[in-house]
């Protein structure tokens, strides 16, 4: 079987889904890689590179037509430039990336019309076998680094605290809300920088996982025993819960320097948690790097995309922070996916066995129907 790797074609997308160092891996599977010609320019990779690791370089209406798995980044339906995809590739071709499929529902219908194979990796459970598969793990990892080095650069002070012959300067304070994947990172990032960390979280059972990477639980008195679900993720709380808890978080606000934010429930819009009101009692010169800014953001002043100051605090609403740190983040990207091939390719041959957790969470479309129930869902 063929393994092509696209150039992703996102506006600003840097990162490769593929990157040599794990072509021999792919090779031991039996499987031939084909890579477009100038896909990993954004990560600093040329097509020497995977020439040398085994690769052949080929175009891209080569690389569709004759790939039996193509892998993305920003698969069709992420990314609507590469919609047109689908329509050169053959039926039964394998489509393995993210394709933000609760988001974007719509696109499983064209995948499932065309009969296409897709494989949505934003679906892979977060169970203890599937960690090294997890794509939206490992690039929330980079995204709460990243956030933290943003914010250093808009606030106005220094993060560390200073005793110098010219006085001494107090370290900047930070508050990281959601303590997921991203916000344990921006702790510890922001700690390293030699900040003050506090964080809250909905789930009370992180408050070890804050400590134990050096930031401060807040309390804020709020009845969270029922905020997880089986899984282990944040549920929805009710709109009541909301205003309590932007009531509480206020006084911390008041003092804070850096709010990074990243809380967010699967599959929903992100709560509002900081509104205009609390912005406006922020004190000037400080900065939010909103993180859930992709799904509409914590802040309600939040504009995805763009840097602003209201009434003299910066708001950050970043998005895809991952591709602006693209050499690592195709490096566990493709680390991901290697892990994930190897459940899902046997001897050389795709093997699509349901009764695997992980495969039947991720497949969205097979044999012309879209076989995913999270996905129907979303689809009504
Ligand atoms: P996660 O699910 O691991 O963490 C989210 C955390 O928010 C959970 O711990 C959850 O309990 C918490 N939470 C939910 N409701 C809350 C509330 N009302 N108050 C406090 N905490 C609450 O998710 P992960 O992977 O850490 O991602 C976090 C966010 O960052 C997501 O919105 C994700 O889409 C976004 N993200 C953004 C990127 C960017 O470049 N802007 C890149 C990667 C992720």
């Amino acid at each position: 079987m063929v393994l092509g790797v696209v150039k992703e074609t996102f506006p600003g997308e840097k990162r490769v889904s593929v990157i040599p160092q794990v072509i021999s891996s792919f090779k031991k599977m039996g499987l031939d890689v084909i890579v477009e010609s100038g896909a990993g320019e954004g990560a600093y990779i040329s097509d020497k590179d995977y020439e040398e690791a085994g690769a052949k370089i080929v175009s891209r209406d080569e690389l569709l037509k004759s790939s039996d798995i193509i892998t993305y980044v920003k698969a069709p339906g992420a990314d609507k430039n590469n919609i047109v995809d689908i329509d050169i590739m053959r039926k039964g071709t394998v489509v393995i990336g993210m394709t933000e499929p609760l988001a974007n529902p719509e696109v499983a219908k064209i995948f499932a019309e065309k009969g296409i194979i897709s494989f949505s990796l934003e679906l892979i459970p977060r169970i203890t076998r599937a960690q090294s598969m997890d794509v939206l793990s490992s690039m929330a990892t980079i995204a709460g680094y990243k956030a933290v080095i943003i914010a250093s650069e808009l606030l106005s002070k220094v993060f560390p605290m200073f005793m110098t012959a010219a006085g001494n300067l107090m370290a900047a304070r930070v508050f990281v809300l959601g303590a997921g994947v991203a916000g344990l990172q921006a702790i510890a990032t922001a700690k390293r920088l030699g900040a003050v960390v506090e964080a809250y979280d909905v789930r009370p059972e992180v408050k070890e996982q804050v400590q134990s990477v050096g930031g401060k639980f807040i309390e804020l008195g709020l009845e969270t025993k029922e905020a997880s679900d089986k899984s282990g993720y944040a549920k929805e709380m009710s709109d009541e819960f909301y205003r309590k808890q932007r009531e509480m978080m206020l006084r911390v606000l008041e003092y804070t320097d850096v709010v990074i934010s990243t809380a967010s429930v699967p599959g929903k819009k992100a709560p509002i948690l900081i509104t205009k009101e609390m912005v406006e009692k922020m004190k000037p010169g400080s900065v939010i790097v909103d993180l859930a800014a992709e799904k509409g953001g914590n802040c309600e002043l939040t504009k995805p995309g763009e840097i602003y100051e209201y009434n003299k605090v910066k708001i950050a609403g970043v998005i895809n922070l991952p591709s602006t740190v693209p050499v690592h983040a195709s490096q566990m990207y493709s680390n991901n996916v290697k892990n994930f091939l190897s459940l899902i390719v046997k001897n050389g041959n795709l093997n699509i066995d349901l009764s695997d957790e992980i495969i039947s969470s991720t497949l969205v479309t097979k044999d012309g129907e879209i076989v995913n129930p999270l996905v129907k869902k979303a689809l009504g």
